[in-house]
């Protein structure tokens, strides 16, 4: 437990820096020390506060677990005088080693790359400086609570608190006092230490750290802190081989209040850890800065494009888009997500009550329905292209007419009225899913759900597509190792993981199918088998779309492996009714006149904008929709955390899989969903729940069916008066939902064996 550290022009010595906690208001060192040498300092406690801030904000900054943050040092500096610190001051390092590859592995954020020959890579690297400092001063503003807990040893302290509250030198110098304990065959006398807690408004924790100091002061008395930034300060270290953040910072000036001691818990059990051991970003600059580093990217990709390279500063770059601060794209999702911005942005469609009562005259007025699905009762599915001509068509088909516009009007025809047409369906349905993990989470149900909805009502074919083909491009590298080598079969080694893929394929099929479609009018298809059909149109859109065109929608550029490039025509390929001779011909029908709807979220709207950009090219002059796939579209379902963002399956706590137990449903809900209610009772009944943020009630508008029970709760939740006035009571109502949902589905599922999987995947004529 101690700390040293030679610095330039520094003399600083080891010290013991732990008193006891019997005396919690030590007095701390003065802040402007003589020039003596060599100098003995117990860390100061605007320092040791700073440091406490930075191990909550850092992670939360980076989107990274708080146990990678590294050894902490301090450092008396006399060079400080021309930042505004007379006499030199104190200053502290945070080191924060995230692995290898850029830190992908460990980190959420994008940082810097050393070794990508970027042009802006000094204006990025002080955008993170400012940002980080921003973020750290808001936060000593914040007006959070800080408590400092004393513990007679560090033993005792990490007993009842667990290893996670050590930095990488506390654990070092730990493991070197435990082994010359053991070498010398006793004990040293034990020290206290104190650690200290910041928590958020809600309760939860912010950062909770073992100290290297004994003193903290008030967050309101901590004075400007400064993130130094010059040579040897501050760094980013960040290339394959090694990533690593060093924050180097003083404070100027602190009026030091000291926060008093109290015994620490005996246990973490009371603590609420679960926000800040989360690995996601959860720093609104720390957010602001992926999509500043994102726009850097794009515009770096688009100034390629036109061979006109233009370095921009961050200012402009935040300006261009941060100010939404949100980012859809087919790889990314993340951010406030305003989705009327989105409709603009992508120039698609809102989906709106005329176009609903349009679709409810061709399915639910057929007889095939009950009702208009949840998911457009509630907006869920909210934006689209062409759906009008789908309408069209299928009234067409059917002989009725589109119901009145006069939104007053009950729609015209009855069940009773249709005669079903002996014609073929015009259309056919396509969607996919991109096998990543074996386990689907609830998001991934929305698409499919509804179209087995869709299939239900329109009683239509209905096409999805597996991308394995995809997760294999955008996954992992080679490694060293040739195939041919020892351990060849091994993907770890090889990096190879393109079995592992396709052996998704059949896993994730058995999930779709389970969701309910129409056997005979459905064919799931592995890329991996079934492309050579399609091939004959992939070279068509291969030779429609430039590599400009692709790399500007996707932001991909020239180290991208080709294969990814290419991948986007091998998922627009199922949007002809032509890459399906068999399956959507089969001698009745015309495959090449169908018209193609396709359900998703809308992240992957892009690859259907490129798709409708060249259909003409594809199909005859009389395809009813000029080649162009229809498409509908729906909102993301939100990750447990909050309303940000889509649920993703990499964090096992953001999502509820398919695959969950009751127990896990539970135990996730009752732990990690968000809560939009008051933190006290009183403020509850008085001010109600906001609806919006609240991820229980978001969740329940997905699933629960009852619209009168949904605006029950939202009555009750949301005034924070009757049955379901609290947060406990509606994730309550939410955990039997999805329990109930989950178990039908793990039933369903139970029966589809692999032989059954391969029914579905054979290839056979499906109108
Ligand atoms: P994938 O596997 O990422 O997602 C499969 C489908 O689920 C949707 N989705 C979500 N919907 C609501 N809330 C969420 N949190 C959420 N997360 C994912 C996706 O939009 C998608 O519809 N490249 C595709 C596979 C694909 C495909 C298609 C998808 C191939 N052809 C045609 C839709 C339509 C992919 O990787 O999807």
């Amino acid at each position: 437990m101690r700390w040293m550290e030679q610095d330039k022009d520094v003399q600083c010595a080891e010290t013991p820096h732990i008193k006891s906690p019997k005396n919690p208001t030590t007095q701390p060192q003065p802040r402007t020390p003589q020039h003596t040498t060599p100098r003995v300092m117990a860390t100061p406690p605007s320092i040791t506060t700073t440091n406490l801030l930075l191990r909550g904000l850092l992670p939360s900054f980076l989107g990274c677990a708080p146990s990678t943050c590294g050894a902490f040092q301090m450092t008396w500096r006399k060079d400080l005088e021309g930042r505004g610190v007379e006499n030199g001051g104190l200053t502290g390092k945070l080191t924060w080693n995230l692995g290898k590859k850029h830190g992908s592995e460990q980190i959420a954020n994008i940082l810097p790359k050393d070794d990508a020959n970027d042009p802006n890579f000094g204006a990025a690297i002080e955008q993170l400086w400012n940002a980080i400092e921003k973020s750290v001063n808001e936060l000593a503003k914040s007006g959070k609570v800080l408590k400092k807990y004393d513990y007679q040893s560090e033993e005792d302290a990490l007993t009842a608190l667990g290893g996670d509250i050590m930095d990488g030198g506390q654990i070092s110098s730990r493991d070197k006092r435990l082994k010359k304990e053991k070498k010398e065959g006793k004990a040293l006398a034990p020290e206290a230490v104190c650690v200290g807690h910041v928590l958020n408004d809600d309760g939860s924790t912010y950062a909770l750290a073992l100290l290297h100091g004994d003193s903290l002061i008030e967050l309101s008395s901590l004075g400007t802190i400064k993130i130094l930034r010059e040579k040897n300060e501050s760094a980013v270290v960040c290339n394959k081989k090694k990533c690593e953040v060093t924050v180097k910072f003083c404070v100027i000036p602190a009026d030091e209040k000291l926060v008093d001691g109290v015994a620490g818990p005996e246990n973490a059990s009371n603590i609420d850890l679960s926000q800040c051991m989360e690995k996601n970003i959860r720093d609104e600059e720390g957010l602001k800065y992926k999509v500043y580093m994102e726009q850097l990217a794009l515009k770096a990709i688009k100034s390629d494009a036109v061979a006109s390279p233009e370095i921009i500063s961050p200012e402009q770059v935040q300006e261009m888009d941060v100010a939404d601060d949100m980012v859809v794209t087919a790889f990314e999702v993340s951010g406030n997500i305003d989705y009327s911005k989105l409709i603009d942005k992508f120039g698609s469609k809102p989906l709106t009550p005329y176009l609903l009562k349009r679709l409810e005259n061709v399915t639910v007025k057929r007889g095939t329905v009950d009702k208009l699905h949840r998911f457009l009762r509630r907006e869920i599915f909210f934006s689209h292209r062409d759906i009008e001509k789908i309408c069209e068509l299928l009234e067409e088909w059917y002989g009725v007419s589109p119901p009145p516009e006069d939104e007053e009007n009950d729609l015209p025809a009855t069940a009773a009225t249709y005669t079903e047409p002996t014609t073929q369906c015009p259309l056919y349905l396509y969607t996919g899913r991109g096998p990543s993990s074996s386990a689907m989470h609830l998001g991934h149900l929305v698409p499919f759900l509804f179209t087995a909805w869709l299939q239900k009502a329109f009683r239509c074919p209905l096409v999805i597509q597996m991308t394995d083909d995809e997760k294999f491009l955008f996954k992992g590298e080679y490694s060293g190792d040739n195939a041919g080598d020892e351990g060849a079969a091994d993907p770890n080694r090889t990096g190879d993981n393109l079995d592992h893929f396709a052996n998704l394929t059949i896993e994730n099929a058995k999930d779709i199918i389970a969701c309910d479609f129409i056997k005979d009018k459905t064919f799931i298809f592995s890329d991996l088998d079934y492309v050579g059909r399609m091939y004959p149109n992939i070279v068509r859109i291969w030779k429609a779309v430039t590599v400009n065109q692709v790399n500007g929608v996707f932001g991909f550029d020239s180290s991208s492996n080709i294969g990814k490039v290419a991948f986007p025509a091998i998922q627009a390929a199922p949007s002809f009714g032509s890459s399906f001779p068999k399956v959507l011909g089969g001698g009745k029908a015309n495959a090449v006149t169908l018209a193609c709807l396709i359900p998703c979220a809308i992240d992957q709207d892009p690859y259907f904008r490129l798709t409708r950009d060249i259909a003409h090219k594809l199909v005859p002059r009389h395809h009813p929709l000029q080649g162009k796939p229809a498409l509908i579209h729906s909102k993301f379902f939100p990750p447990l955390q909050g309303a940000q963002g889509k649920m993703s399956s990499s964090d096992t706590n953001s999502a509820i899989f398919l695959t969950d137990t009751p127990e896990d449903i539970e135990r996730k809900i009752k732990v990690h969903a968000f809560s939009g209610g008051q933190e006290t009772k009183k403020l509850q009944e008085e001010l109600g729940a906001n609806l919006d943020v609240d991820v229980s009630y978001q969740w329940l508008r997905f699933f629960l069916e009852d619209d009168d029970e949904l605006i029950k709760i939202g009555q009750s939740y949301g005034s924070g008066k009757g049955e379901f006035w609290s947060t406990g009571l509606v994730k309550a109502k939410l955990v039997e939902v999805l329990k109930h949902l989950v178990a039908d589905h793990q039933n369903r599922r139970k029966n589809v064996i692999e032989d059954v999987v391969r029914e579905w995947m054979s290839e056979r004529c499906i109108l």
